[in-house]
């Protein structure tokens, strides 16, 4: 009697542990998200794409043909759903979000993506790129390449490199044309060390603002400029409030696409092809359709009476250049400067 006692607690206790690896299993191998109005359930991978940018802005396009041709290459198979406008996390949430698998895909912007890793601030250098055709050969060219496959330690799938635009300089207070202009003026920043050290240079107080506040911010007058691509300032309105508009085009505002890498080494191998030729055909998309997005809602804002829109000169310009250099040297120190001359050679090839 007790002998068959201990063998059924002994059962019990085995099925008890059975279940329990299956649950883990379940939560740990698939890592997927199944779309519970679709026939064929358990067939459907849903991919959750978050990020923090209006629907109509280079980012939000690009997500929304990634979407559709991801599920145009896998019959449906695979379904990417797009939240917008940071609807599902802030861009200060989103890479803990992907590292926990809350999200499967995300595309922070690069400055987003240095405190992960900081060879990253190479990007945020201003004046690394001078052209579109630049940025394009060093995002799809071996820097690219190399500074995704950085992520993979971080547990994080790197997929391209989409872009938005080249930076531009606004503010409430006046036009800013020389150096001086910024002096004692407050900036909203992403985070970023080499964005921050930028303004810093040109003795203006830098502030971090999350994107998703930053209209809010503006409402408050908590900063007095900030620099950020035509096309985010058009979408959001920040204009509205900033009306003193500097095309210097200093800066890149690049994005890294990554995935969870778990959620990425459990899809079928067949599946991550057909993702990747979705992503490299968004991409190439992407790299020229951000470039028009700007122009074209430039040419609209330039329409609005109340803006004050200035194009830097190339002698401004080159002043600018000049006051920048101790962020190379910085970089220099920190890093070395095979990635400096690599992207100068990459650029060349680009001319
Ligand atoms: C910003 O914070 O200004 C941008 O990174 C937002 C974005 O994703 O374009």
């Amino acid at each position: 009697m007790k002998k068959r006692s201990v063998i059924s607690m002994m059962l019990l206790f085995a099925a008890f542990i059975g279940v329990i690896v299956l649950f883990m299993q379940k939560q740990g191998a698939e890592h997927l998200v199944y779309d519970d109005e679709q026939q064929g359930l358990n067939k459907q991978i849903v991919i959750y794409f978050s990020h923090v940018v209006a629907e109509n802005t280079p980012k939000g396009l690009a997500a929304q043909k990634f979407a559709e041709l991801v599920e145009e290459k896998t019959n449906g198979r695979v379904k990417v759903e797009v939240f917008p406008n940071g609807s599902l996390y802030s861009d200060e949430q989103e890479i803990d979000a992907l590292l926990r698998g809350d999200v499967q895909m995300i595309a922070p912007s690069v400055s987003k993506v240095t405190q992960l890793i900081p060879e990253w601030q190479v990007f945020d250098l201003p004046f690394i790129f001078e052209t579109y055709s630049d940025v394009e050969k060093v995002f799809t060219g071996k820097t690219g390449k190399q500074l995704l496959s950085m992520l993979d330690k971080k547990g994080i799938k790197g997929l391209a490199l989409w872009g938005n635009g080249f930076k531009q300089m606004m503010s409430n207070r006046r036009l800013l044309v020389d150096v001086r202009d910024f002096a004692g003026l407050k900036f909203r920043v992403m985070p970023s060390e080499v964005i921050e050290r930028q303004f810093q240079l040109l003795g203006a107080k830098p502030i971090v603002v999350p994107f998703n506040h930053v209209y809010e911010s503006l409402e408050k007058h908590e900063f007095d400029g900030q620099e950020n691509t035509v096309s985010n300032i058009y979408s959001k309105g920040f204009y509205q409030f900033q009306p003193y508009l500097t095309i210097s085009n200093h800066g890149y505002l690049g994005y890294v696409v990554m995935v969870n890498q778990t959620f990425w080494n459990h899809l079928p191998k067949e599946i991550q092809e057909k993702i990747m030729e979705a992503m490299q055909e968004t991409t190439t998309w992407n790299l020229k359709q951000s470039k028009m997005q700007n122009e074209s809602e430039l040419a609209l804002m330039k329409q609005n009476d109340r803006m004050h829109v200035y194009v830097l000169t190339e002698k401004e310009r080159e002043k600018w250049k000049k006051k920048f250099t101790p962020l190379y040297e910085q970089f220099r120190r920190e890093f070395g400067d095979k990635l400096l001359q690599q992207i100068e050679n990459e650029r060349k090839e680009a001319e």
